[in-house]
């Protein structure tokens, strides 16, 4: 017998917010495929699990006064219960932070070192934060923001280890040519094929300015870059190097599963990394595209609108899963929105599935008490059906196998198009009057058939409504691959049963009340006039000693005087930035002290979650001018 194993990983998810639709994403299509290629016997290892170092993640923790260890457990903890909720059947969960991972991220540098592949230098250029990303100065623009994210880069300059990636870029070339599968979608693989005939430089792989990644071995005041403790990932999760058995069993990975803007990491970085310690490189990296959500790019200003959790609850798990799949044309770019799912939830769940079942059903009930028939007689209608649906089949299995996903749902969805055209040309409301209970028996038995492998092919999308059909259709054995195989696989004759409609039909009711987040604490125009906003000039900003949080500033404001700020933004500017810049304060607060410094106000910034963004006014204004 062959062994036919099947290694899929999602990428780990950064633990400094909660997971959102975008991040759900990612995991349930790596759970349908994993569930598919369960479906068609191979044994499958699904990994997912959570990124935890670097300085993302402590700035996030640092944020909201916690310490990062307990920050990532917490938020280690939502993700996993999300993943429940959503019916996510992964069979690892990997953090990084676990000691064993730790362990296997230096004993994998450790043999990069030894492989000659590292050396000390320094790195002296920008870095995005946000995305743990270093840019070299001809990557970005001059407006000095993330090429990927938008965001504003940091510099900085520091004694670093490198790893000699450049010496790979002749190598990586090869194996892409050797193996055009490797990267997917073909435009994701011509991308990288850019970077790689434009020549690789080295990558710094340490960090010296925070603690919080792993030791880097033999000097700790080096912390590993969190990208390449993070891909390593993959392989600390199977047993590499303890357990060879099971390392040998499941590596290399048939399947990466990532988003876009990671491509290049794993992509390039990982298989250069790979090559360095002497491991077979993953099959195949494939990198979807970006949901946005009603046109907008999901932020948390979106509320509910990208909670996983909202919309389970609300529709069920199968019907966002479904949704993602049928509407967002995987592997392109592709807007979720609420309306759009109920319409497909309606029409081509509640109308061509749910109805066709509800109507099947209900003539086997009354013509059959509730017990399926055997087929009679089959004639050349009949038989065409019948090819028509194994032919869609075999289309299916084939766009599955090649992660065309969405292409593969629309043969389920033709296969229903096809059955409930059957059952319309063949009029079995018909054949009963004429009382011809034979060929009604054939059209009937038929119809079932062609459920059963919709719910079969449907199994890996929606793994609910599936069991529930089965189980209607008095087939009480695990769906397999078989189904697909022949025609007749529904014993007869059995118990069915008819039961309420499968999906119920939705309507979206007062969409935007239901997503605009609401607003409380409403004040009236006199409290707001309490507080007194003035523009003030930045004359100087400096760090506040000892403070990694704390800068001081002197303003002018204008009739006002000078006054002395401090500010908790030093992880988001360097101070001399500022000088120069108009900004608002609140110029009637209590002076107050912080690390025995006096504040005689308060500065106005804007917050994400992620970025601080210090408030100024667009064009000329003298300081000291009043806000209103
Ligand atoms: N921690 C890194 C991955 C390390 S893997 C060795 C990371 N984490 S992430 O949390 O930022 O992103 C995880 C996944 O979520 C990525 O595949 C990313 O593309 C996906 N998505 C995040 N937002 C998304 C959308 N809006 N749309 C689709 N997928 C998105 O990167």
């Amino acid at each position: 017998m062959i062994f036919l194993k099947f290694y899929i990983t999602t990428p780990i998810y950064y633990v400094n917010s909660d997971p959102h639709v975008g991040s759900a994403y990612t995991t349930i299509v790596a759970d349908i495929i994993a569930r598919y290629k369960r479906l068609m016997g191979y044994d499958v290892f699904f990994l997912t699990g959570t990124d935890e170092h670097g300085q993302k993640i402590l700035q996030a923790a640092t944020a909201l006064g916690k310490d990062p260890q307990s920050f990532c457990d917490e938020l280690a903890g939502r993700f996993k219960k999300l993943w429940t909720k959503l019916g996510i059947t992964n069979n690892g969960f990997i953090r990084t932070t676990d000691e064993n991972h730790m362990k296997v991220v230096q004993y994998f540098v450790r043999k990069m070192l030894q492989n000659g592949d590292i050396y000390k230098g320094e790195y002296k250029g920008w870095y995005c934060v946000p995305c743990e990303t270093y840019w070299n100065e001809d990557e970005i623009s001059t407006e000095r923001v993330c090429p990927s994210c938008g965001r504003e880069l940091k510099y900085i300059s520091e004694q670093n280890y490198f790893f000699k990636l450049s010496k790979y870029t002749g190598a990586l070339l090869d194996h892409y040519r050797r193996h055009p599968e490797f990267v997917q979608p073909d435009f994701r693989r011509n991308e990288m094929l850019k970077i790689l005939e434009g020549g690789l430089k080295d990558l710094s792989i340490t960090r010296t300015t925070f603690k919080w990644g792993v030791p880097m071995p033999d000097d700790p005041e080096h912390v590993i870059y969190v990208w390449v403790d993070a891909l390593i990932n993959y392989i600390s999760a199977i047993g590499y190097p303890s357990d060879l058995e099971n390392f040998n069993r499941y590596w290399p990975a048939d399947l990466h599963l990532i988003g876009k803007e990671i491509n290049r990491f794993h992509s390039i970085v990982w298989p250069a990394m790979l090559m360095s310690v002497g491991l077979p490189l993953p099959k195949v990296v494939f990198a979807h595209g970006w949901l946005t959500v009603d046109g907008q790019k999901i932020s948390k200003s979106l509320g509910n609108a990208i909670d996983p959790t909202y919309f389970v609850e609300k529709y069920g798990n199968d019907v966002l899963r479904f949704y993602l799949l049928r509407d967002i044309n995987f592997g392109k770019d592709g807007d979720f929105s609420e309306k759009n799912l109920v319409n497909r939830l309606n029409s081509d769940l509640a109308n061509d599935y749910g109805n066709l079942l509800h109507r099947t059903l209900a003539m086997i009930e009354k013509h059959y008490s509730s017990t399926l028939p055997a087929p009679a007689d089959s004639d050349q209608i009949d038989e065409k059906f019948k090819e028509e649906v194994q032919g869609r089949i075999k289309e299916y299995q084939k766009l599955m196998d090649e992660y065309s996903l969405t292409q593969a749902v629309e043969k389920i969805l033709e296969v229903l198009m096809l059955s409930n055209r059957y059952f319309d040309e063949r009029k079995p409301w018909v054949l009963a009057k004429q009382r011809d209970f034979s060929k009604l028996a054939t059209v009937l038995y038929n119809v079932c058939e062609a459920l059963l492998k919709v719910a079969v092919m449907f199994s890996p999308i929606m793994p609910d409504s599936s069991k529930e059909v089965l189980s209607r259709l008095g087939f009480d054995s695990q769906p397999s691959k078989e189904i697909f195989d022949e025609w007749g696989t529904l014993r007869s004759p059995v118990k069915i049963t008819h039961g309420k409609p499968l999906f119920e039909k939705k309507e979206l009711v007062s969409e935007k009340k239901e997503s605009e987040p609401k607003m409380e604490n409403l004040i009236d125009l006199d409290e707001f006039k309490k507080i007194e906003l003035r523009t003030a000039r930045v004359l100087s900003a400096e760090r506040v000693p000892k403070s990694d949080k704390l800068v001081k500033l002197i303003l002018d404001v204008g009739e006002l005087g000078q006054r002395q700020i401090v500010a908790g933004i030093a992880k988001y500017y360097e101070p001399e930035t500022l000088v120069g810049k108009t900004i608002i304060i609140v110029a009637n607060l209590k002076p107050a002290k912080l690390m025995g410094v006096e504040s005689q106000g308060m500065l106005l910034a804007a917050k994400d979650g992620v970025n601080l963004r210090v408030l100024t006014v667009d064009g000329d204004i003298a300081p000291g001018a009043t806000i209103s």
